[in-house]
């Protein structure tokens, strides 16, 4: 897959695996890092915040900020500190309109 992203793979070559980014197939590197994985292919919006509903993606890399949450079978996690796995049906996290109070 083609992209405009200006991330570059730091270990091209290796085994990928089909996973899919809100219906999209993506081949990842199988093992690597998710967060970086899809930042490679050209994945910079994870999420958006509850309250102005604002673009965010990975900033930290370490599991401390949370930017980059998306959903993975169902079950919402930081990319950032998930493995590449044949497979992952990854979406956005939860819009903030799923994070408001019901009035
Ligand atoms: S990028 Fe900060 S927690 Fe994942």
């Amino acid at each position: 897959m083609s992209t405009d992203s200006t991330f570059l793979e730091t270990e091209p070559g290796g085994a990928r695996v089909r996973v899919w980014f809100d219906g999209t197939p993506l081949d990842l590197p199988e093992g690597a890092n998710l967060a970086g994985a899809l930042l490679v292919a050209g994945v910079s919006r994870f999420r958006d915040t509850p309250v102005s509903g604002a673009p965010r993606g990975p900033f930290c890399m370490m599991g401390a900020c949370f930017d980059c949450l998306v959903e993975i079978d169902g079950v919402t996690r930081q990319a950032c500190m998930t493995e590449v796995r044949d497979g992952l049906h990854i979406s956005r996290a939860p819009s903030s309109e799923a994070w408001r109070d019901p009035e």
